[in-house]
């Protein structure tokens, strides 16, 4: 059995400790295909870890080893792992109601949960769409707003723009509008053709420029596709303030301000993939909402955040314990929907589990820790420790940058910091530092060369101390 009773009993057993992990991970191995995974690796030396329960910010495995968990497996886990409230929630909703298919039924955990996200979403949007995963919720929004305009009589608006570096998920039409080569290049010829834009990414501003400048630059190229393109294309999606799965790229929020009014100018949607940026991890509840205006004559901006068509939410909606996603859109493109039922113009976009009850009771109960618990206010400290934590490291000769939005925080490692010129791809140095994370008791997993942190928020300023700490020796052994 994998459970912590097995782990403890092995511990405190007087016979040769078994080694369950490696028993368990056996088994896995003979048996399971792991994604974003070369198995092969496995078989060469990177441990496959078989996890037997958590605890808040910890990851314990079959022999009792403890993780850290830098990265909130998958950027999903807001509060912790086995979170009370979240269990409890769910303990009880399985007494009730595990599942009810979502057409001509209905149940209460869905109506309160659309009801809060709308409550604390941008103001505008009025409807929630329920699907399962975050590539769900992208292909939802995707086909929602060409169906949209396809229903308003304008069926020649058939293609999407995508920016630079975005990443929207692996299924075909979310694969499609990502650009991350790793994910991409294989599978070109089964995809969508979306017009790609250069990222606001301030990583790769021109020298000595701000990072509000670039954006700004960007988004006058971004100006210039929609003057040719706009009546060709349905929607531009963004990954709003951070291309995660870029490296954690990051960009001024002067580009979403203008990227709206760009929209709005333009007659094109705008999705906002708050996949992995929703639930706080920047600073705000949403991303969007740090979207400022800038004074007509000088002062300060003004943060007045915007309302996209369609916002994307999944990964931390339901902190972390079951799959959810939901797309959230406005009146307007709601009743571009409703007809006759011979007209053709309803949304046909459906999973088996929509709306899945015991999903939407995980759901309620994270989002009910950001309304009773000060939550951003403690992030704001936490990552405030954090930045200040990393900043000695921007010293670093194999360090470009360290940069930091919110609870997302990154290192970027590079051969050499003048030229900024990378590793070899082959030389697999993040894979270093998450092998030295491993066996330092500190789950990372750097994408490429960069090494970032999306812990929970139920980390404590000593954990972020102790995580910096041996991020900074995975960071020696992965540059040596
Ligand atoms: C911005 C963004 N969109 C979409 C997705 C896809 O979500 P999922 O992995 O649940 O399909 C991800 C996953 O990392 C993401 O970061």
């Amino acid at each position: 059995m994998l459970d912590g009773n097995a782990a403890d009993h092995s511990k405190m057993s007087a016979q040769p400790i078994a080694d369950l992990n490696a028993e368990w991970s056996a088994r896995d191995l003979a048996a399971i295909w792991h994604p974003c995974t070369q198995m092969r690796d496995h078989a060469r030396g990177v441990p496959m870890t078989a996890i037997a329960r958590g605890d808040g910010a910890w990851l314990i495995d079959a022999n009792g080893n403890r993780y850290l968990d830098a990265i909130s497996s998958w950027w999903t886990n807001l509060f912790g792992h086995a979170n009370p409230r979240i269990a409890a929630a769910l303990k009880d909703q399985l007494d009730h109601l595990e599942h009810v298919i979502f057409a001509g039924f209905t149940h209460e955990p869905a109506i309160r949960l659309a009801e809060e996200l709308l409550r604390v979403a941008p103001a505008g949007l009025a409807r929630v769409f329920y699907a399962d995963n975050g590539s769900s919720a992208v292909e939802v929004a995707l086909k929602m707003s060409f169906h949209y305009w396809r229903n308003a009589g304008q069926s020649g608006k058939t293609r999407f723009v995508a920016l630079s570096g975005s990443y929207h998920g692996e299924t075909l039409g979310a694969l499609s509008v990502t650009d991350v080569p790793l994910y991409r290049a294989t599978y070109a010829p089964l995809l969508q053709q979306p017009i790609f834009v250069a990222s606001p990414d301030a990583y790769a501003s021109e020298p000595g420029e701000s990072a509000q400048a670039c954006a700004l630059r960007r988004l006058a190229e971004m100006r210039a596709t929609l003057e040719q393109h706009a009546h060709e294309v349905c929607a531009v999606i963004v990954e709003p303030l951070v291309q995660c799965a870029a490296g954690m790229r990051m960009y001024d929020p002067a580009y979403l301000t203008g990227l709206r009014t760009l929209c709005d100018e333009f007659g094109v949607h705008l999705i906002a993939d708050e996949i992995a940026v929703g639930f706080g991890r920047t600073g705000t509840l949403f991303a969007c909402e740090q979207a400022y205006a800038e004074p007509a004559r000088g002062g300060a901006p003004e943060q007045r955040g915007i309302t996209p068509d369609f916002l994307c939410l999944s990964k931390g909606l339901t902190g972390g314990f079951l799959p959810l996603s939901a797309v959230l859109t406005s009146a307007a493109v709601y009743d571009a929907f409703l007809a006759e039922y011979t007209s053709g113009k309803a949304f046909l976009h459906s999973h088996s589990y929509t709306g899945n009850p015991l999903a939407c009771r995980a759901a309620l109960a994270t989002l009910g820790m950001f309304r009773d618990e000060p939550v951003l206010e403690r992030n704001r400290a936490l990552a405030a420790r954090l930045g200040a934590r990393l900043a000695p490291l921007a010293d670093h000769a194999n360090v470009a940058e360290v940069r930091q939005t919110g609870m997302i925080a990154a290192v970027e490692l590079v051969r050499d910091k003048n030229s900024r010129a990378p590793f070899p791809g082959s030389e697999r140095r993040g894979l270093r530092a998450y092998l030295h994370g491993l066996d330092h008791g500190l789950l990372l997993r750097p994408l490429g060369d960069v090494i970032y942190f999306m812990p929970p928020y139920v980390i404590t300023p000593d954990e972020i101390d102790l995580m910096v700490d041996v991020a900074a020796t995975a960071i020696e052994a992965a540059v040596r």
